[in-house]
C-alpha cells in the first residue's frame, strides 16, 4: 500500500513533544511490515542538512506562496522511509520551535504556514508533483495538517484521509478574516464547515472532512466525546463516532530501552536490574541532591495545565516532610517554571528543577528515578508512562487517556494475581494524587513486593508491530471504501 504520512514534527528533526517521537517510529512500523509510506515535513531550518543526501525533486506553484516551493526528497535517519520536505524557507527557515518564536509566543503567521504545508501535502497526494507516486492514504495528525482532508474533499479522485488526533487542545484557531485572506473556499464557513465560534478552525478541517479520524488510546476516542474533554468539538466527534476509534501509541525500543542506552551510566535489563542503582546515584548527582538510598520521584514534561504539574504542587509541602527527593526536567509556561524553582530554593537536599530541554537527562531520569508521576488533568496516550515501565520506573497517573489504557493500578487484587504495574487515581484533585503517592511509598517500602511490581512493568510489551497492525488494517478498509 502507498501511504503518505504529514506530521509538523519529526524525531530525531524536529521535536516539541510525543507527537515527534510517533512520527518518527510508527512510519518506521509500518514500512517494516512491508508497505510504501513516505513522510512530509516543513524544511524547518536545518532539517535537510539532517536528512541524508537531499534532492530537489521538483517546484510547486501554491496559492499563498512566495514563489515556487521546491520539494525536497531526502530519508528519516536510521531508517529506509522516505522524507519530503516543503522548502518554503520565508515561512520556514528561521531560529525558534516549529509553531513559536525563540523568545516564546506562537509565530503570527502560523495560519499561513501550514496552509500552505497543506497545500502542499495536497499536492503531493494528488501527484501534483509529477513524482509517478500517488498514495492510496493520507495520514494527517494533529491541526497543523487539518486542511489537509478539507482540501482534498473536493476533489472528484483522491486518496483516502485518515486524521489522527494526538492532542484536541491545540485546535489552530484563527481570526475569521484568515479564511479569506489565506484564499480559502468561502463555503468553508459554517457550523459543518471550518468556523468555530466565529473562529477559523484548522482541525474542523480534519475532523469533518476526513474518512476516518483516529485518536491515540482507545479511552480517549470515548474521552473526547464529553463535554469534559471534548473542547467545545464534544458534538461534532460524538456525531462521527462510526468513524472515529483509539489505537495506543507504541514505543520504539530502540531508543528507550535501558540495556541499550547511551545515556545511561550502566544498562540494566529485567533480568539484570542491579544497574538501575547506579543510574539512580547518577541521577542524584545530576540534580545535585545528596546520594541517599530514599525514594526518589521523577517528572519529565511539557510544563503546562494539562500535565497537572499544579497538583503536584499542591501536594508538595505535605510529601516534602516524608523523607524523599524529587527530579523535575521541563520547560513551559513560565508561573509554573517559577513555582517549581521555588519550591527548589525551599528544599534544596530534596528537590532538584531543570528547566529547558534535554534529551539525555530525559533518558538518565528515566533510568534513575524509582517513581514516576503523571497526574495529567488530560492524556491522550503519554509516551513517558510507556518509557518508565520499560526502566523499571514505576508510573503514578491519573486515570485518564492512554494512561488507563497502559498501567494497571496496584489494588491488593492486582498485587495478588501479579498484574499490577503502577499506581492510579481518578479525581484530578490534590489529595487523590496524594494518597496515590503515599500507596506508592508504602509499596516501595516492602522490598519484595517493590521488586514484583518493578517486574512486571518491565516485562510489559508496547512496541509498534502490534499498533501499526492496528493502523494498517485501518487504512485497508478506508482505501477499500476510497471514494472515485
Ligand atoms: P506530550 O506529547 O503531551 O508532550 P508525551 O508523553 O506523549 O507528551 O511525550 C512527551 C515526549 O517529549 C517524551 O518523549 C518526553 O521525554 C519528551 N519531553 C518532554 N519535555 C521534555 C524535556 N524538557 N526534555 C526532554 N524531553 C522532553
Ligand atoms: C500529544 C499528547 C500525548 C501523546 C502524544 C503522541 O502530544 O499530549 O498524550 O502521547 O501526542 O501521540
Amino acid at each position: 500500500m502507498k501511504i503518505l504520512f504529514a506530521s509538523s514534527e519529526i524525531y530525531p528533526l524536529i521535536k516539541t513533544g510525543g507527537l515527534a517521537d510517533v512520527a518518527g517510529s510508527l512510519p518506521r512500523a509500518i514500512r517494516n511490515l512491508r508497505h510504501d509510506i513516505r513522510l512530509v515535513l516543513p524544511a524547518y531550518r536545518g532539517v535537510a542538512a539532517r536528512a541524508g543526501k537531499i534532492k530537489v525533486l521538483a517546484s510547486l506553484g501554491l496559492e499563498g506562496a512566495p514563489g515556487e516551493i521546491p520539494i525536497l526528497q531526502g530519508r528519516l535517519p536510521g531508517s529506509t522511509v522516505p522524507l519530503y520536505l516543503v522548502d518554503c524557507p520565508e515561512l520556514f527557515d528561521r531560529d525558534g520551535g516549529p509553531y513559536s518564536a525563540p523568545e516564546g509566543g506562537d509565530w503570527p503567521d502560523n495560519a499561513r504556514r501550514f496552509a500552505l504545508f497543506a497545500r502542499a501535502v495536497s499536492a503531493l497526494a494528488l501527484d501534483r508533483v509529477g513524482l509517478g507516486w500517488a498514495p492510496e492514504l493520507v495520514h494527517g495528525n494533529d491541526w497543523q495538517t487539518g486542511l489537509v482532508p478539507a482540501l482534498l474533499s473536493r476533489e472528484a479522485r483522491r486518496p483516502a484521509t485518515l486524521f489522527t488526533i494526538h492532542n484536541l487542545a491545540y485546535q489552530g484557531l484563527f481570526p475569521s478574516e484568515t479564511l479569506a485572506e489565506l484564499k480559502l473556499p468561502p463555503d468553508w464557513w459554517s457550523l459543518d464547515g471550518l468556523e468555530f465560534y466565529d473562529q477559523l478552525s484548522f482541525i474542523k478541517g480534519g475532523l469533518v472532512y476526513a474518512d476516518w479520524i483516529s485518536t491515540v488510546s482507545p479511552t480517549y476516542a470515548q474521552e473526547i466525546q464529553t463535554p469534559e474533554y471534548g473542547c467545545g468539538l464534544e458534538g461534532l466527534l460524538s456525531a462521527r463516532a462510526d468513524r472515529l476509534s483509539g489505537i495506543l501509541n507504541g514505543v520504539d525500543y530502540r531508543d528507550w530501552s535501558p540495556c541499550n542506552d547511551a545515556h545511561l551510566v550502566r544498562p540494566y535489563s529485567v533480568r539484570r536490574q542491579a544497574g538501575k542503582a547506579d543510574n539512580k546515584r547518577a541521577l542524584q548527582e545530576d540534580f545535585g541532591l545528596p546520594r541517599r538510598d530514599v525514594p526518589l520521584l521523577g517528572h519529565v514534561g511539557r510544563l503546562v495545565e494539562q500535565k497537572g504539574i499544579d497538583l503536584l504542587l499542591e501536594v508538595l509541602p505535605e510529601l516534602l516532610a516524608r523523607d524523599l527527593q524529587l527530579v523535575i526536567l521541563g520547560s513551559g509556561h513560565a508561573e509554573l517554571e517559577q513555582a517549581l524553582l521555588d519550591v527548589q530554593s525551599a528544599y534544596p537536599r530534596q528537590v532538584g528543577i531543570r528547566i529547558g530541554y534535554s534529551e539525555p537527562l530525559a533518558h538518565r531520569l528515566e533510568a534513575g528515578a524509582d517513581m514516576f508521576l503523571m497526574p495529567s488533568r488530560f492524556e491522550p496516550c503519554g509516551l513517558n508512562q510507556l518509557y518508565s515501565l520499560r526502566y523499571g520506573t514505576v508510573p503514578i497517573v491519573r486515570r485518564t487517556g492512554g494512561l488507563a489504557d497502559s498501567v494497571v493500578d496496584a489494588t491488593p487484587e492486582r498485587l495478588a494475581d501479579g498484574s499490577a504495574t503502577g499506581f492510579q487515581f481518578e479525581a484530578a484533585e490534590a489529595p487523590a494524587l496524594r494518597v496515590a503517592i503515599e500507596r506508592a511509598l508504602a509499596l516501595h517500602a516492602q522490598p519484595e513486593a517493590w521488586r514484583r511490581l518493578v517486574t512486571r512493568g518491565m516485562q510489559q510489551d508496547f512496541s509498534w508491530p502490534r499498533s501499526a497492525q492496528h493502523y494498517l488494517d485501518l487504512y485497508q478498509q478506508l482505501v477499500a471504501a476510497r471514494p472515485g
